[in-house]
């Protein structure tokens, strides 16, 4: 998708589709009270293009609502779509990128392949937020997962131009707008490598497209299998790879900006199992398929760091994904195995983990990834993994789970979901937590019964990361979206990607 920012009068350009954005400015409630829909542009032409269907309450402006009209008059686009953002005191920035979202995927169906986004003219909608808003969004909505099909017809956009209110702040609105393009694209990149299949995306391919991302966008990058696992003494995430054909991938990079050699170094892990089939404990036949996305944390981290290495903070920033499968086989692990888990420094022996259910592998080869981000000289840590179906069962499908052993740290994260509208809960740690998974014969043991399920295994990877500053993200509930909304194709959603990047901006000094 090209992408190109206007400050020509939304009306003065000739385009397949202009989209407008309109608010229903209402505030009186009741069951006979009209909706009151506003156009929100400064152009006199657009509105008056508007009106007539405006005033006919045909359109209530409501959240992604869409009415097309054809050859409007005195505009030189071909047709004007009008977006509705919902009721004026519940629009913000987050509504303008579902927006742009919509009007991308209304246009996709019908073939058209350009727009012409008319950035929102509000005092509640700044331009230049706005601007990266619409962008990602009209990104996002272009995504769709049908990539094998033989008689896919490729319906994506070509081009999507935001048009500026004439006059505004250029300055303000151009690195917005450029900052979109990049966190768009990197968003969609985790999504294609999530939606890829098991076959197709084993470790060792996930690694090679790691490897290729990172010599695109200029960063350090180093991809390890058995070997290196076995020589760091892994034992954790050895146990999974154990019983797999397919060689896991230890993936390494690095964030390093010229010039910051002290302050923070950054560590985001991720939980990439390529096909988690549970091994020996395994699961039923009902849905396996999806296991495909339980690498959606590990993808997660590799399209924040392309953001982060395209947008340059001066923080340092690296990042372990833990790439396997999780087979069953002769030579896979059992229940009741007890592993050793890598350990942090020579004075320090690897934690011993009872495995008691080989589906709940995610923790271990997270408790190996963890310690060797920390070992790497990680002084604040972020995961992300698809760890536990008990993180539905917490928060339903709307929110993912966040956990964390420092509220200071949690606050960047917290205040990053300002920017990036991602929802994201946070869950509490607690020792009682941890009682529930201590082992009789071990120091620890890898699940902990029926209740608190997401909590058990977050407090599993607490004892990894110990005292370092760290946020475990739950994303189980929300990497795979199972039905089509007007704004996003259903399939892998790319969740994490843009608040993850937001928090290590926070730390650019
Ligand atoms: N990958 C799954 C979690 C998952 C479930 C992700 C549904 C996405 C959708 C994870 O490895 C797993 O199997 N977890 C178990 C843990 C249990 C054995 C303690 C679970 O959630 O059932
Ligand atoms: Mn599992
Ligand atoms: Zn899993």
């Amino acid at each position: 998708m090209r992408t190109e920012l206007s400050f020509s009068p939304a009306s003065h350009i000739a385009t397949e589709l202009l989209a407008v954005a309109a608010v229903d400015t209402q505030t009186a409630k009741g069951s006979d009270v009209k909706p009151q829909p506003e156009l929100l542009t400064g152009d006199p032409a657009v509105k008056a293009a508007a009106a007539a269907v405006l005033s006919s309450g045909e359109f209530k402006a409501g959240a992604n609502e869409t009415l097309l009209l054809h050859a409007p008059a005195g505009l030189k686009a071909n047709r004007l779509l009008i977006v509705g953002l919902g009721k004026q005191g519940k629009v913000n920035v987050h509504s303008v990128r579902s927006a742009a979202g919509t009007a991308v995927r209304f246009i996709k169906p019908r073939g058209i392949r350009e727009l012409v986004f008319a950035l929102p003219e509000s005092d509640l909608l700044p331009p230049g937020p706005c601007a990266r808003a619409a962008v990602e969004g009209a990104f996002v909505g272009d995504f769709d997962p049908d990539t094998y099909r033989s008689d896919r017809k490729d319906l994506s956009v070509q081009s999507f131009t935001v048009a500026a209110p004439s006059g505004a702040d250029k300055s303000a609105i151009e690195p917005a707008f450029r900052e979109g393009v990049v966190i768009g694209e990197s968003q969609n990149f985790t999504r294609s490598l999530v939606n890829e299949p098991g076959n197709r995306l084993t470790p060792t391919e996930f690694g090679r497209r790691a490897a290729d991302m990172a010599k695109e966008v200029g960063l350090d990058c180093e991809v390890h299998s058995t070997d290196k696992i076995k020589e760091l003494k892994m034992g954790a995430f050895w146990s999974v790879s154990q019983g797999s054909e397919e060689p896991p991938a230890l993936i390494v990079l690095r964030y390093e900006p010229k010039g910051v050699k002290d302050g923070p170094i950054l560590g985001l892990v991720g939980k990439g199992i390529t096909f988690d089939t549970g091994g020996i404990s395994i699961k039923p036949a009902d849905n396996m398929e999806k296991m495909k996305y339980d690498m959606a944390g590990g993808a997660a981290m590799l399209g924040a760091m392309r953001a982060i290495a395209l947008l340059k903070p001066n923080v340092r920033v690296l990042s372990i994904v833990c790439a396997s499968e999780n087979m069953p086989d002769g030579k896979a692990q059992k229940p009741g195995d007890v592993q050793t888990a890598m350990s942090l420094s020579a004075d320090k022996p690897g934690k011993t983990i009872e495995v008691i259910n080989t589906d709940a592998e995610g923790r271990l080869v997270l408790a190996d990834g963890i310690t060797y981000a920390r070992q790497l000289g990680a002084t604040h840590l972020i995961n992300a993994a698809t760890l536990t179906g008990a993180i539905a069962v917490a928060l339903g499908t709307h929110n993912a789970g966040a956990f964390s052993n420092d509220d200071e740290t949690y606050a960047r994260f917290n205040a990053a979901l300002e920017t990036s509208g991602e929802k994201f809960w946070r869950m509490p740690l607690g020792d009682e937590y941890m009682e529930q998974i201590k082992s009789d014969i071990a120091d620890i043991k890898n699940t902990g019964g029926r209740y608190g399920g997401a909590i058990t295994a977050a407090e599993f990877l607490h004892a990894f990361s110990e005292d370092t500053p760290w946020i475990h993200l739950d994303i189980a509930s929300m990497a795979w979206i199972e039905d089509s909304k007007p704004f996003i194709a259903k399939g892998p959603s790319g969740v994490g990607v843009r608040s993850i990047l937001e928090w290590a901006r926070s730390y650019s000094s």
